[in-house]
């Protein structure tokens, strides 16, 4: 019955927090929008079937994983600020609300400085949020990223620097072609889970298929 209780009490937090999401980030262009934050829930649900991870860390995790990322809210100086402030305005338990934290520190990409989470549940939502900047709708949002960070689509003298760090991640002047290069290419072999890494690998075979394409029509300098 308490159980029953606590389930239904957890539905009701996962559903506020999709409200909030909604509500807050629904006209984000740069490719982290509620669209991306929603996608992310499904699949880290889904992986966390699979895994027998805990459901309700997961979506909270998921959810919240780019309320305080610099590219939504670059007034936010604390990384958690915002996650936190929902947690605790939502009531979710304190052990939960460590959890979720811990996650969202984890997750978030650093170049070749990038940690793989420690629980199982974080490496659902990190999987997750890496499989959405693959495959077809990791082209889109390579470009809307692109472009809200003023960066050209591509340009044949500048070449991709791999292995880059953090520092160099955030710093060097960059393509959206590039950036396959520079990030994207790298994540299939960051999966930390077996069935994200199926799934990556089928998306950057697209990708690939893709780049192939993209370069056969580019005309200018190779
Ligand atoms: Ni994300």
């Amino acid at each position: 019955m308490i159980e029953m209780r606590l389930e239904e009490k957890q539905r009701e937090i996962v559903e506020r927090t999709i409200a909030y999401l909604k509500e807050n980030y629904s006209d984000e262009c740069s490719g982290h929008d509620y669209w991306h934050t929603l996608r992310v829930y499904q699949m880290a649900t889904d992986l966390a079937e699979k895994e027998d991870a805990d459901l309700f860390v997961v979506r909270m995790a998921a959810l919240l994983h780019d309320v305080d990322d610099r590219k939504l809210s670059p007034e936010t100086h604390d990384e958690l600020a915002n996650a936190v402030a929902f947690m605790n305005d939502n009531e979710v338990a304190k052990d939960d609300r460590e959890k979720v934290c811990e996650i969202i520190r984890e997750v978030s990409y650093r170049g070749k400085d990038s940690t793989a989470p420690a629980s199982i549940e974080g490496k659902c939502v990190q999987d997750a949020d890496r499989l959405d900047a693959l495959g077809a709708i990791g082209i889109a949002r390579i470009f809307a990223f692109g472009g809200s960070n003023r960066r050209p689509i591509y340009d044949p003298y500048i070449a991709p620097i791999e292995a880059m760090s953090e520092e160099e991640y955030v710093a060097s002047p960059t393509t959206s072609v590039n950036h396959f290069y520079e990030k994207i290419f790298h994540l299939k072999s960051m999966m930390n889970t077996e069935s994200a890494r199926k799934l990556a690998e089928e998306r950057e075979a697209f990708m690939k298929n893709y780049l192939q394409q993209f370069f056969n029509e580019w005309k200018g300098e190779q």
